[in-house]
């Protein structure tokens, strides 16, 4: 941890278990007695959940999608994520920057040495000992076959640019995805998202408690949200309340 709170980003192609994942751990968390922010990006500000809706909505080229994801990422960063952090809480962030390298670097083909530019610029952070790039303590990225991942999503929700696009594409994301992970590998765990629900949620588990963060006691009797009401699963909310779901297209 590179500050007193905890800074958690889930990872993984749209419909492998995110959004159910992140819920029951913020449960977990807040059943520990700590204070957890749920947050999302693009978005979980007003001015990255407009910038969200565009990026997921509007027909852009590679390099523009690729400057409003970080713009909305600086919004972010400074408005929700280190004042949560410096506050002690638990950020729980459904996808950061290894979502950009995936999806406009390895899914779209975007430049990956000028995303590595716009991340270090991005995420400066001062720190009490000086500048540093602020990444996650820890990355949680649910690795699903994109067959299984569509079959999961078909008819669950209306998709949006991303999760429109063919499996080739979720291929090259998984990819990305798996090269990131190789660049820093004691910042992830990797889960395998093609079980039941409860034995992914046992896994997630693990990692947490592993590194000493979730305490076997109050998460032994703790089940993951069988079912998640549909209603919410469609509007996929944040729950921050900094959303404007007007303006949310739906999950990412
Ligand atoms: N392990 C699982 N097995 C079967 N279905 C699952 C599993 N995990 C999640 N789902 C379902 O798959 C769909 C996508 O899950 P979700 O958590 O929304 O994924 P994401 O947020 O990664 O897009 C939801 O309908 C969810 O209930
Ligand atoms: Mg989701």
């Amino acid at each position: 941890m590179t500050n007193k709170g905890l800074f958690i980003s889930f990872e993984g192609i749209d419909g492998a278990g995110k959004s159910t994942h992140i819920d029951a751990l913020a449960r977990a968390f807040a059943a520990q007695g700590k204070a957890v922010t749920s947050t999302r990006e693009p978005g979980g500000t007003a001015l990255a959940e407009r910038l969200r809706a565009m990026i997921l909505g509007d027909p852009m080229d590679p390099m523009t999608e690729a400057l409003l994801v970080f713009a909305a990422r600086r919004d972010h960063l400074q408005q929700v994520i280190e004042p949560a952090l410096k506050r002690g809480e638990v950020l729980l962030c459904d996808r950061f920057t290894d979502a950009t390298f995936a999806y406009q670097g390895s899914g779209r083909g975007f430049d990956l040495a000028t995303l590595c530019y716009l991340e270090r610029l991005v995420q400066t952070v001062k720190g009490t000992a000086g500048d540093f790039v602020r990444q996650p303590d820890l990355t949680v990225w649910f690795d699903l076959a994109p067959e299984i991942a569509a079959q999961r999503l078909a008819g669950a929700r209306v998709p949006d640019k991303f999760e429109a696009q063919p499996a080739a594409f979720f291929q090259r994301v998984s990819d990305g995805y798996l090269q990131r992970l190789q660049a820093d590998p004691k910042r992830f765990a990797r889960i395998a998202a093609d079980q039941p629900r409860e034995a992914v949620w046992q896994d997630v588990l693990r990692a947490f408690i592993q590194r000493g963060w979730l305490e076997p006691k109050f998460t032994s009797k703790m089940t993951v949200i069988a079912d998640p009401d549909p209603q919410s699963m469609a509007s996929d909310s944040c729950d921050n309340g900094c959303c404007n779901p007007g303006a949310d297209p739906g999950p990412v």
